[in-house]
């Protein structure tokens, strides 16, 4: 367990060098983002016209939440009145069900800072 744990903290360590540099290049972090989305891209449709299990996500960030017209959301989500903020979106993909409880939205558990800057970096770009 230990062992485990040194390992765990040694990535997080590497990860946060190689964030900084990296920080000045929003399209390598977009990147590397489009690989983490891919753990997202079985439910959400990067097509601005096409819901899939999930919404579409084209525009999210800054977006209010639950705000698009042909989606069924859960009435978690729409009672919930937040706005998809960079912060909140942090929060939604390390632990969506305990933003907002009740969500349909299986858990993805994204808790590793840099994969969620990269995630945003994407987002942002859709
Ligand atoms: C197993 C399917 C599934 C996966 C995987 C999934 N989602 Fe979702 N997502 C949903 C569903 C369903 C909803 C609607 C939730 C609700 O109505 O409560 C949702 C809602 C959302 C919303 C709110 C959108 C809005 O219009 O308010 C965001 C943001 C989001 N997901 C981001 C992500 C990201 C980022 C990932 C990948 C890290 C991801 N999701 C992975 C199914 C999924």
């Amino acid at each position: 367990m230990k062992k485990v744990m040194l390992k765990l903290l040694s990535a997080a360590a590497l990860a946060g060098v190689m964030a900084a540099p990296v920080q000045a290049d929003e399209a390598a972090m977009a990147a590397a983002g489009a690989e983490v989305f891919k753990r997202c891209q079985a439910c959400h449709s990067v097509d601005s016209s096409k819901n899939a299990f999930g919404p579409s996500l084209t525009g999210v960030v800054g977006r209010e939440a639950a705000s698009l017209p042909r989606f069924a959301y859960s009435e978690a989500l729409q009672k919930s009145g937040i706005t998809w903020t960079e912060d909140n979106l942090r929060q939604w993909v390390a632990d969506n069900t305990k933003l907002v409880p009740g969500t349909r939205m299986r858990h993805v558990a994204i808790s590793d800072v840099a994969e969620q800057d990269y995630l945003i970096a994407y987002l942002k770009t859709l």
